[in-house]
């Protein structure tokens, strides 16, 4: 099955719609103006301006003006670009308005049978198309026994969606756990286990139990003693020369954080692999030579930047992605930048057509703020804990399903184990999609109320509209299946074309998240794909109605769409609701 998905996908993939239309653009603009060499400018229209629109009539205009040319103004420009428009199954008409815009109306029929396609062949054969064929993600990568905060969360609910998005344009994903694992913090802890357990061997794990607690204890030691402290400092030489029972201590205090942090990832649904700071370790010594004779002064310590450039080097030469990409908070960001340029100097991202190749990026974001406008902290002022937080929204949403329940009388077809499974699903989603939906750059303030309502932007919103979608289509009674191969659809009502518009934009959506890692255009589209089915549903009959097989096709399209921006959005679908 699997296979043959596949198999489709690869035989009746298509290209974005917007790729498309571009196509034909370039081709009338070197009509137009020959030998002048434009970029085609095409977006979406504002409503009741056609479906796209090109822009490149005045700025064409004024690059040929008083060369010789006929054309008298930009208006000219742009009635000659959309006749120049060669023929093609995708365009309807087309019409000039204002200075010069080209605005474009998509075929109706050409849309219908877009989606038709879709149906038949699945989603895949909508996937976006990239110019890289691996990329490498480093993100969540928290340091070894200390807290996981909100940023590492952040980083990996946006890393994770980065990553099924890249995946789903079938690009290979190397997902990587950049996990802090050798700073001078060991020395520290080592030290401390040793003085304190000296048999702790023989103890093991017990010795060190909650690893938080315990790195308190050990950093109030290393603070307030002096002679500890250079005890400590002593530690992470010997470590770091390899002594036997410091190796053995410090892998023991990173199992026992690896197994705090894949709790975490288990209960989020991410998949990561971890390469930490000490795996470049044996790289340091030879990067820093390249670099100390091309760019950099050696400082001889084998700190942060030294180990990412190691990391660099590695994911450039052996790993050989394409792309590059970090993601962290803001702050971390001009860090970034600096050991990227100077990996350029070292002539490591050899620039390609006026680029640098392999692609390196920075995915930054902003704060999670509390309800008094300052960082996220309980009310110790403690970090926040992903559990508790996760908990607390899955207890909400299930006192909040069964009054629901309980209202329209539906609590008696529910198990209870369906209750708390469904709880837990959208709880977690409410979590993940809050976080998403806004540009990643913002600072943006943690809500239960907001991200658990059903009306507006959310995650349960969302759910909700999906689970309508399945229920409409339950209660028609028909086998879908055999109608995507035996019905067709028509989009002749304005709300059943303007439903369809938006669905077959979905590859050129995702294409452009991925190009500017921004996951929250998915959400954005997500959520007008909602209110495009509801303004469908509200004004044409399902139903019973003569376009039965039609509408339904259209209602199984958007269903199949929405679960597929869910799961690149690490959200899974309800059924039922
Ligand atoms: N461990 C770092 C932190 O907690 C994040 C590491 C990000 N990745 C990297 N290659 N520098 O801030």
């Amino acid at each position: 099955m699997q296979h043959q998905a596949a198999a489709a996908a690869a035989e009746h993939g298509v290209e974005s719609v917007k790729r498309q239309l571009c196509r034909l653009v370039t081709s009338s603009l070197s009509a137009t103006a020959p030998g002048v060499d434009a970029e085609p400018m095409l977006e979406v229209s504002r409503p009741g301006f056609g479906d796209y629109q090109c822009n490149n009539a005045m700025s064409l205009f004024a690059r040929i003006r008083g060369t010789g040319t006929t054309y008298q103004n930009p208006v000219a420009v742009g009635q000659a670009i959309a006749n120049n428009l060669p023929p093609s199954d995708i365009v309807e008409s087309t019409s000039v308005a204002g200075p010069g815009y080209v605005n474009i109306v998509i075929s109706s029929d050409w849309i219908a049978e877009r989606i038709q396609n879709m149906l038949i062949h699945g989603v895949k054969t909508w996937a976006p198309k990239l110019l890289v064929k691996r990329a490498l993600l480093d993100f969540s990568s928290p340091n070894i026994a200390k807290e996981m905060h909100v940023g590492h969360i952040r980083s990996t609910i946006i890393g994770d969606t980065l990553a099924r998005m890249f995946e789903f344009a079938n690009v290979e994903v190397l997902r990587r756990n950049h996990v802090g694992d050798w700073g001078t913090q060991f020395g520290m802890l080592i030290q401390f286990l040793f003085e304190k357990f000296p048999n702790w061997e023989e103890v093991g794990n017990q010795a060190i139990g909650d690893l938080q607690s315990f790195y308190k204890a050990s950093k109030t030691k290393f603070d307030e003693d002096e002679g500890f402290k250079g005890r400590a400092q002593q530690a992470v030489v010997r470590l770091q020369q390899g002594e036997d029972r410091y190796r053995a201590a410090w892998k023991n205090i990173c199992q026992i954080s690896r197994n705090e942090f894949d709790l975490v990832y288990k209960r989020l649904g991410v998949e990561l692999e971890e390469k930490g700071e000490s795996f470049y370790n044996p790289y340091i010594p030879p990067v820093l030579e390249e670099f100390t004779a091309k760019v950099v002064k050696k400082d001889g310590g084998f700190n942060y930047a030294s180990t990412d450039l190691a990391a660099l080097w590695y994911r450039l030469n052996v790993e050989k992605a394409e792309w590059i990409i970090y993601v962290t908070d803001v702050g971390q960001q001009q860090h970034f930048h600096k050991f990227f340029s100077a990996a350029s100097m070292a002539g490591w991202l050899p620039d390609q057509n006026g680029k640098r190749y392999p692609k390196t990026s920075h995915v930054g974001f902003g704060l999670v703020l509390g309800p008094d406008g300052k960082r996220f902290r309980t009310r110790a002022s403690e970090v926040v804990r992903l559990v508790d937080l996760l908990d607390e929204a899955e207890s909400r949403c299930k006192a909040e399903l069964k009054k629901r329940l309980t209202e329209n009388g539906k609590i008696a077809d529910w198990t209870d184990y369906e209750l708390e499974k469904t709880s837990e699903i959208i709880g977690l989603g409410a979590v993940k999609y809050a976080d998403l939906k806004n540009n990643r750059l913002t600072d943006y303030t943690f809500s239960f109320e907001q991200m658990l309502s059903d009306k507006g932007n959310t995650a349960v919103y969302l759910q909700y509209a999906h689970a309508r979608i399945c229920s409409i289509i339950r209660k028609a009674g028909k086998d879908i299946e055999k109608l995507k191969m035996s019905g067709s659809i028509t989009c002749i009502h304005s709300d059943e074309r303007t439903l369809g518009l938006h669905l077959i934009r979905f590859q050129e959506v995702v294409e452009q998240a991925c190009t500017d890692l921004f996951p929250h255009y998915l959400c954005d589209y997500l959520y007008n794909l909602s209110e495009a089915f509801s303004k469908f549903y509200t004004n044409c009959p399902v139903i019973g109605s003569p376009e039965e097989t039609s509408r339904l096709l259209l209602c199984e399209a958007t269903a199949v769409v929405m679960r597929h921006c869910f799961y690149m959005l690490g959200i899974t679908p309800v059924y039922k609701l």
